[in-house]
């Protein structure tokens, strides 16, 4: 006798039956992201490991609006300081497309958003396959409802602070004033803009990195002022690691600045030679595409809703990244740990409950859900 072969669920349909109506659902969130203008001069910032098809769909989308494309290309993006010689080039563009690290934080590059220029970064859009995914047909519309919902848990016009726990023992705190939650939520990403359509815009595409529940938007990206917070982190795992960790590793802070790592496996000695004196950037990037995938960390995520990582930028550069992970995106400057189960309040109000984004339930991101088909399967079915 041999075993019967039991098939209770669906077989998968065809590549043919649905590839061409998902490849199109897929392209009208590029062209609707890459919002571009007649007249628009744009630059492609760009590295050599970048798919040049990306390059080549984005100029022809630009050409199709009537813009022009100058691209300038650098030995890497792990570009941590905008180039003197590339400034001119700046100056003149209207429109930025990049892949390079220091698009969000580099002073040079936030001054010029501030005087109307538009920046698309496309660390999740290094290849055009990555239009066939589940999360580049998602619509951006719904992104942006799911972004606002959680935008608008956060109290208003009282101090509180933003807590993060899990069952691991994770503990720790940021304190927000009512001015740093304004200067936070009223970025564009925040307010569920996903289209580069906003005069200073910063967007990203493939839309999946949401805004950080945390980071210097908070005091006007002023590196100087220092934000209180402090407690213990305890990750499952870091960008960087082919795998969860196995030990419960905790990372201590005081303040912005990682004072004692615990744990003895090869991983926590390894993060303890990197993290110590490290500063936290962004705590906790969160995703809020419903088919990111849970369990895809690299390059910088995970980017499924509720799906925390926390950036930390390093005292010194790390071997540890420069052996592993030569051609990451990053510097070796930084790290990024991982939480998928956290559970995230800010004052009473909760954001995430053991690692489900709680906005995926708000009436508002279920009705317009309904809009684009059944809301539990596009908010709820997520990717592994
Ligand atoms: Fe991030």
């Amino acid at each position: 006798m041999t075993s019967p072969t039991y098939q209770g669920l669906p077989l998968p349909l065809a590549p043919h039956i649905t590839e061409t109506r998902e490849f199109f659902q897929a392209l009208d969130n590029f062209t609707r992201t890459f919002a571009f203008r007649a007249g628009d001069r744009v630059l492609l910032l760009t590295d050599p490991l970048l798919d040049a098809r990306v390059v080549e769909a984005v100029s022809g989308h630009a050409r199709a609006r009537g813009a022009v494309v100058r691209q300038y290309m650098e030995p890497s993006s792990r570009v941590e300081r905008i180039p003197d010689s590339v400034k001119p080039l700046l100056e003149e563009a209207t429109f930025v497309v990049s892949t390079w690290f220091c698009s969000i934080i580099d002073p040079y590059c936030i001054a010029r958003r501030r005087q109307g220029q538009r920046w698309v970064k496309i660390t999740y859009f290094r290849n055009l396959d990555l239009l066939r995914t589940p999360q580049a047909r998602f619509p951006i519309d719904l992104v942006g409802e799911i972004t606002r919902a959680t935008a608008r848990r956060y109290p208003q016009g009282v101090d509180f602070d933003l807590h993060f726990t899990d069952a691991r023992g994770s503990d720790f705190r940021i304190h927000f004033t009512p001015q740093m939650r304004e200067n936070m939520l009223s970025t564009n990403r925040w307010r569920g803009r996903m289209g580069a359509d906003e005069d200073g815009c910063y967007v990203h595409y493939l839309a999946s990195h949401g805004p950080n529940l945390w980071d210097h938007n908070a005091v006007r990206n002023d590196l100087s002022v220092p934000t209180q917070m402090s407690g213990v982190l305890c990750p499952q795992w870091a960008v960087g690691f082919a795998r969860p960790f196995e030990e419960r590793i905790a990372v201590h802070f005081e303040g912005e600045y990682v004072s004692r790592v615990d744990g003895v496996s090869k991983e926590a000695v390894t993060l303890r030679e990197m993290l110590v004196g490290g500063r936290m950037i962004e705590g906790g990037g969160c995703g809020f595409n419903p088919k990111a995938p849970r369990h895809t960390i690299y390059p910088a995520g995970s980017n499924a809703p509720g799906a925390l990582h926390f950036g930390i930028d390093l005292a010194r550069p790390a071997d540890y990244i420069r052996k592993t992970l030569p051609d990451w995106e990053e510097p070796p400057v930084h790290v990024d740990l991982v939480m998928l189960d956290a559970t995230v309040r800010a004052g009473d109000a909760l954001l995430i409950d053991q690692g489900f984004l709680c906005a995926l339930r708000d009436p508002e991101v279920v009705a317009l859900a309904a809009v684009y088909g059944d809301p539990v399967e596009l908010l709820e079915a997520g990717v592994d």
